[in-house]
């Protein structure tokens, strides 16, 4: 396993770090089991970092990960995200009572004073211009209950704009072969900055591991069956905002690129790695099995120049138009 340091906050991350959203719910059926032991694995495997959030199984996923932390004696920062609860999801509900109830009721479900890394949750955009918002968390470090804070953000625009907070530590964007616009002008200036990245949705939801078809079925409470559309979320969240269709032929063309030995997950997972600006991925895992093959991404070979080149066509000649400029 490889590590980075995660911006300014001191703590130093596996380059390939834990996604606890499936395991808390909305991607069909989990067992708790079954998790519980994915994220040992990862563990074992070096991973010390897992993101998760108030919202995901209503506390179901955090409630696992303050599980495992009992059951390990290895460091293990968890971040976790406060907002979603807001119904209806409005920029006006970021305040100070919402806030501290949100960091408060985290606070018991991972059974801690402080938590590591608290992210806003995707808030909408007019959030960025309310540095009142920021005030609070700054208020919530004061007292204790955060150690360091950060976003999560649909757009790059709102990703530029909530570092001009400098106590902005983190960024959580979309960053993958499908989704490579965050490239090009956040990553130096998040790197100016030293604000920590976390390439979230690293998988496309799947997709970029290769195994999807045309015939792949999904349960009716998994996203990839009820949010294609953004039906109930940012449609950017399921499959990057890429239809189905074109996401299978792409992979077919990224297929011929993997090198003998790796599996296409993994190929995808080091591709971001390739970023500098990147500290870490964040897949999402429901078995061992998948644990491990994410996990072992980490410590193989740069890509060389020629594929890198080749991916970059791959994504400007059949992805780019869909997504470039909608995030
Ligand atoms: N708004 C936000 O802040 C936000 C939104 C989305 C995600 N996130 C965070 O980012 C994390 C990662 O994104 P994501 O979970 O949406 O998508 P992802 O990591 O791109 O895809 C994860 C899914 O792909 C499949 N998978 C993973 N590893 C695999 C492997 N080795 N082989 C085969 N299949 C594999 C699993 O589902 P199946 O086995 O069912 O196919 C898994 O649930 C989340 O867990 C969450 O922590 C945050």
């Amino acid at each position: 396993m490889q590590y980075r340091e995660l911006g300014q906050t001191g703590m130093k991350v596996s380059t390939i770090s834990f996604g606890a959203w499936a395991i808390g719910g909305s991607w069909g059926s989990v067992d708790d089991k079954e998790s519980l032991s994915a994220l040992h694995r990862s563990i074992d495997l070096g991973v010390n970092f897992i993101d998760t959030a108030d919202v995901y199984g209503e506390g179901r996923s955090e409630r696992l990960v303050e599980k495992l932390r009992k059951e390990r004696k290895e460091t293990i920062y968890v971040a976790t995200k406060a907002g979603r609860r807001l119904d209806p999801h409005v920029a006006d509900g970021y305040n100070r009572a919402n806030l501290t109830a949100f960091v408060e009721r985290s606070l018991k479900n991972l059974a801690t004073d402080a938590i590591d890394l608290l992210q806003l949750h995707c808030p909408p955009t007019e959030v960025y211009y309310h540095p009142e918002t920021f005030d609070v968390l700054d208020d919530l470090v004061r007292a204790g209950k955060l150690r360091h804070y950060g976003v999560s953000v649909e757009k790059v625009e709102e990703a530029l704009k909530a570092i001009e907070y400098p106590n902005v530590q983190t960024v959580q964007i979309i960053f993958n072969i499908f989704r490579q616009r965050p490239a090009e002008l956040f990553f130096a200036e998040a790197l100016r900055r030293k604000v920590g990245i976390l390439a979230r949705v690293p998988l496309a939801s799947g997709m970029l591991t290769g195994k999807l078809t045309a015939k792949s079925t999904f349960e009716a409470d998994d996203h990839r069956a009820f949010n294609r559309h953004g039906e109930s979320f940012d449609r950017g969240e399921t499959f990057s905002g890429v239809d189905y269709d074109t996401g299978l032929q792409a992979v077919e063309e990224l297929r011929a690129l993997v090198p003998q030995g790796w599996s296409m997950t993994q190929f995808a997972l080091r591709w971001i790695l390739m970023f500098d600006a990147v500290t870490c991925a964040i897949p999402g895992a429901k078995n061992t099995g998948q644990a491990a093959e994410n996990a072992r991404a980490s410590a193989l070979p740069g890509i060389g120049e020629a594929d890198m080149a080749r991916i970059r066509q791959v994504y400007d000649s059949m992805i780019r138009e869909k997504v470039h400029q909608r995030w």
